[in-house]
């Protein structure tokens, strides 16, 4: 029998705890986040442990996604933390997550070694149900992105008292308005192409910019309009490279001999493929070559100049804006809500000025991508930015 852990010796009854619960069914909830972390992960654990204590509800923080279940051995304090007001205070403003995380540890294919060494993908599912009975578990927060909210919907149908929270910096959720991370990674993106302007002034350079966005362009296309880049390539409109070194020679022939090309990691040439580094069992493939791709061929095409900054992790980093923060808690403690409401199988979702909840069946799977006639392309159209096609 596992044995439930406290990182601090304080977890005892809380003090503020409301007189009732309003469903007796629920004692015991637990935690999770998975995925890539994105900035607001740590508020929205806030949020959960504070609206669950106030209802007199114990919060169990898992450790690295469902890793904290599956292999309790190899966390010095146990693999689940009970969660307190102490271990919750002062995390509101700060990056990561204090449970950590993972991005290949799906219990579903989950990524063991063969008789040859090689990883194969196999189902442990039934061992997190275990280790949820275990732990007397009767609810579960599942904080994440399209793989974490799936994984959490294929617990629901298992039996498991579920709600999502939606966390990706690339926004690209289906069902919710915004996800938190994507504000912070937008402004932070937008300041590094504000700094690469004078840079390629001075140099006459093109300087490409590659950020985020696997299958969903929103930070290239958000960032790329609010930091006035002269090009912009997301994953929905594959590029014809011509067009784009087209643009590069009409700025030097109008006089600005330097341009900012923004790319998403996930864009491709018409006819082309994504840019994929490796692929390894039990994760998505690791992307990675797409701003390099571009600034080869304009420094082919146009003869001139081309650097390549990748922004990549930089914009899961760092402090959550305040933008986030309230996303992140407002979910948080919407979360908490949906379970004392009785809801299960359900997301979290912004839909302005509400947060209200959707069956995560409508959202495993699905992906929002950059609409065609979004008014932000209307924009950036308008404003003559060439998007590559
Ligand atoms: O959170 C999604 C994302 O930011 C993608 O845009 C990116 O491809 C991926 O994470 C990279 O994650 P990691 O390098 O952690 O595997």
């Amino acid at each position: 029998m596992a044995t439930k852990v406290s990182l601090k010796p304080d977890d005892t009854e809380d003090p503020f705890a409301r007189e009732s619960n309003p469903d007796p069914m629920i004692r015991t909830i637990a935690i999770t986040t998975g995925g890539g972390d994105a900035p607001g992960l740590n508020a929205v654990i806030r949020a959960v442990v504070l609206s669950a204590l106030d209802l007199g509800w114990e919060t169990l923080g898992i450790r690295d996604g469902y890793q904290g279940l599956l292999s309790p051995e190899k966390y010095p304090g146990g693999g689940v933390i009970t969660l307190t007001r102490q271990h919750v205070r002062g995390i509101t403003h700060l990056g990561g997550t204090i449970l950590g995380t993972t991005n290949r540890g799906n219990p579903f294919a989950y990524p063991m070694p063969g008789p040859d060494g090689e990883l194969r993908e196999i189902d442990r599912s039934e061992d997190v149900l275990a280790a949820l009975e275990a732990h007397a578990v009767d609810a579960l927060v599942a904080v994440g992105g399209d793989g974490s909210l799936a994984i959490a919907n294929r617990f629901h149908e298992r039996g498991v008292r579920v709600v999502g929270v939606p966390k990706t910096i690339d926004n690209d959720l289906d069902e919710t308005v915004a996800t938190f991370g994507f504000d912070t990674a937008v402004q932070f993106a937008t300041e590094c192409i504000d700094r690469l302007h004078s840079t390629a002034e001075a140099h006459h350079r093109i300087m490409v910019v590659e950020v985020m966005g696997r299958y969903a362009g929103w930070i290239a296309l958000y960032a790329g309009v609010a930091g006035t880049a002269d090009a912009i390539l997301l994953p929905e409109i594959p590029y014809d490279i011509h067009k784009v070194a087209a643009k590069v020679e009409d700025r030097c022939r109008t006089g600005a001999s330097f341009s900012i090309i923004v790319v998403a990691e996930g864009a491709r040439p018409i006819g082309g493929r994504i840019a994929v580094i490796s692929k390894e069992a039990g994760r998505s493939e690791r992307l990675g070559g797409a701003g390099e791709r571009v600034t080869r061929e304009l420094q082919t095409l146009t003869g001139r100049e081309a650097r390549t900054v990748v922004l990549g992790h930089l914009l899961r980093g760092g402090k959550p804006s305040a933008r986030d923060r309230l996303l992140a808690l407002r979910f948080g403690s919407a979360a908490v809500r949906a379970l004392a409401d009785g809801a299960s199988g359900v997301m979290v979702a912004l839909d302005p000025p509400v947060v209200r909840h959707v069956p995560l069946s409508m959202v495993a799977g699905r992906m929002k991508r950059v609409p065609l006639d979004a008014d932000t392309i209307a924009t950036a159209r308008d404003l003559g930015v060439c998007l590559g096609d």
